[in-house]
């Protein structure tokens, strides 16, 4: 089908998996076990419902928000993925490009098919990037990689903290994973494993001896904000908050991590509820911002993570899917879609700015009845 005939997120879903070889499609697709977490990733947002209001003069609706200070056309950021050369010959600089033409932030992953170099060569001059860290058991190498991230002039570094093994994702794992090696992938080629789908084969290297006392280490070697990716409950969000770190990721990876982890917009819930009863914060907040991520497909996801206290919110596998089927402009057009949307969907709810998106414009009492 033509672009033209795309007309929601769903859709490049529906039409990669047509066009996509079964390698791609099994490895963006798949998800831990029974795919349990992956599907209410989805259906956690249907059981938010809204409370607009009216008569708010919506003539005019500005979205634009900051992420970690730095602008973004939406209140959403391209969140990392490994192997984009899987599904397109460009891999992720489609998202590199796109992410220049629609003014919003990509989170470039440690395992990206293309260099890291060669993803902050082909920003736009002032572009902002984050990177999402897998830390090394061989901490030198990391130190070596967020040393030169911090003067490749990265502006977050979201460390990845719900993957000290890597979920069993049984579609990917009937593949045998021949294709073409991350970089990263240099330094750990002994202990490759290709039998088991490309999941496995990239990711014996992560350290599942990262702990607390580590965070201590990272605020010495970087002045780059720090991002915990992954965190699952409250306490933990709060403890990244005593720690100083600069936010947290609510996500279990998209359902490929632990199956039956709860789906980031409900944790949400309970984070923001339990730091403001234990640390008098209110978000969205400046100091320690709160993200989410995870099967959001709508910008009305977006503006029930927002109403509810997300600075913003990333997305994976859309993205994935528009430029395994259409490249870059696909990845265009995914965020067109977004921003079309979310013009309506502000208007319909009453809310000319993002902060007029509050949390009394949500009924979110249904979201712990799974
Ligand atoms: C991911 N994700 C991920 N996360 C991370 O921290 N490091 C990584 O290398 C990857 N790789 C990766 C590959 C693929 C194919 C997918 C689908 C996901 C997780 C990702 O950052 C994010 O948490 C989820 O993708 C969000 O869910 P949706 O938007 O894909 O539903």
């Amino acid at each position: 089908p033509s672009l033209s005939e795309v007309l929601n997120l769903h859709d490049f879903e529906a039409i990669a998996r047509q066009v996509m070889g079964e390698k791609a499609w099994a490895y963006y697709s798949s998800a831990a076990d029974d795919e349990i977490t992956i599907r209410e990733n989805h259906a956690a947002y249907h059981r938010i419902w809204f409370r607009p209001r009216v008569l708010r003069n919506v003539t005019e609706v500005d979205f634009s928000t900051t992420l970690l200070g730095h602008k973004s056309s939406m209140p959403i950021y391209i969140t990392a993925t490994a192997l984009g050369k899987l599904g397109h010959p460009d891999g992720e600089l489609n998202l590199t490009r796109a992410a220049a033409k629609n003014g919003v932030i990509q989170m470039i992953p440690t395992l990206a098919s293309c260099s890291f170099d060669e993803l902050v060569d082909n920003a736009k001059p002032g572009q902002v990037q984050f990177l999402q860290l897998y830390v090394n058991k061989e901490r030198s190498i990391t130190e070596k990689f967020v040393r030169h991230a911090e003067e490749r002039g990265i502006k977050g570094l979201f460390i990845t903290v719900d993957a000290p093994q890597l979920g069993r994702r049984e579609k990917d794992m009937r593949q045998k994973f021949e294709a073409e090696e991350p970089d990263e992938m240099d330094k750990n080629k002994s202990s490759v494993d290709r039998t088991q789908g490309a999941a496995r084969a990239i990711s014996s290297f992560i350290d599942p001896g990262l702990c607390w006392d580590d965070m201590k280490w990272f605020k010495n070697i970087t002045k780059m904000p720090l991002i915990l990716k992954g965190v699952q409950c409250w306490e933990d969000a709060l403890e990244a908050y005593d720690h100083g770190l600069a936010g947290v990721v609510l996500s279990n990876h998209g359902g490929r991590q632990l199956d039956f982890a709860r789906s980031g917009i409900e944790i949400l819930v309970e984070v923001v509820d339990k730091l403001k009863e234990r640390r008098g914060l209110s978000f969205p907040n400046e100091k320690f911002q709160l993200f989410v991520d995870g099967g959001v497909r709508r910008a009305t996801d977006v503006v029930k993570a927002v109403a509810l206290g997300a600075t913003a919110v990333g997305i994976g596998r859309p993205f994935l899917y528009a430029f395994s089927a259409y490249g870059e402009d696909g990845v265009n057009k995914a965020l067109q879609i977004l921003r079309d949307e979310f013009e309506m969907n502000m208007r319909l709810i009453g809310a000319p700015t993002l902060k007029d998106i509050t949390r009394d414009m949500v009924d979110a009492s249904s979201i712990h009845q799974h």
